[in-house]
């Protein structure tokens, strides 16, 4: 049920952003970084703080991480329900300029961001569970000081959607996408329920 919600949001999105042309003619000489990001405010935000609850917040994300998984959702390599056909309209000299723009906005967490209808609200009681399972499982041995740090291969999560996360862990966790990830990583995710998703979700988007 999770799942159809956060398509029909994706599709719905993608009708908004199909009024821009992404992915058609962007290559026109002389598009400023500001301009080629432009194109990507349509689902993530003005500036990559996204405002809508399926869509990540990409503003401050390093550089060579977001050249990283351009490229891997280019080749295919990364699944992804709209992003490969995205990153396809660009070259690699576009989006690592788009990438230089991202990494030069600021963070804004998501509890902040404009008021979504559809978001689901950050719940004090299954954050603190979630809290306890992050530490059992240590998945800050990687996402440092509770998802604030986020580095060159590793995504920032605190302050993320509550949906984004739980969608994301769920993908994570479905062996058939095979989405790439540290086999450390993996491991630790396929132990956890259904409900401790939930709670780590929460607890994660609770960070700012
Ligand atoms: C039509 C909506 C849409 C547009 C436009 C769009 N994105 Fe996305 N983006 C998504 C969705 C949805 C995801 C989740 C992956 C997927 O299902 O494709 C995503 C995921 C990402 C991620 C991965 C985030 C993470 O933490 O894993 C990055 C990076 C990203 N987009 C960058 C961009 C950039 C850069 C642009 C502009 C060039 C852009 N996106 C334009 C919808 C969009
Ligand atoms: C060995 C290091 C490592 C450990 C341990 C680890 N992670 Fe990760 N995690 C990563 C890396 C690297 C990525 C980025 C993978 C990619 O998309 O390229 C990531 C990505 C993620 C994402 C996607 C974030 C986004 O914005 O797309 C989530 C959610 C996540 N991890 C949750 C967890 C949870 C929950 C645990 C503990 C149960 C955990 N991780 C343990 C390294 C780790």
């Amino acid at each position: 049920m999770q799942r159809r919600k956060i398509h029909m949001l994706v599709l719905a999105s993608g009708f908004l952003a199909g009024g821009m042309m992404f992915g058609s003619s962007n290559a026109e000489a002389g598009a400023t970084a500001e301009m080629l990001a432009n194109t990507c405010a349509g689902c993530h935000g003005t500036n990559g703080q996204s405002g809508g609850p399926a869509m990540p917040t990409i503003s401050g994300m390093p550089a060579e991480y977001m050249n990283s998984i351009m490229a891997a959702f280019k080749s295919g390599e990364r699944p992804s329900t709209i992003m490969g056909r995205i990153a396809k309209g660009y070259d690699a000299k576009e989006t690592a300029l788009i990438a230089k723009f991202f990494a030069k906005q600021a963070w804004k967490s998501a509890e902040s961001a404009p008021q979504s209808k559809n978001r689901t609200l950050i719940n004090p009681k299954l954050a603190s569970t979630g809290g306890k399972l992050v530490k059992k499982a240590k998945c800050g041995k990687c996402h440092e000081d509770d998802g604030m740090t986020q580095d060159e291969d590793t995504p920032r999560m605190a302050g993320q959607w509550v949906d984004y996360l739980l969608f994301k862990m769920q993908d994570l966790k479905n062996e058939h996408l095979a989405i790439p990830q540290p086999k450390k990583m993996a491991k630790r995710i396929n132990k956890l329920s259904a409900f401790e998703l939930e709670a780590i979700a929460h607890f994660y988007a609770s960070k700012k």
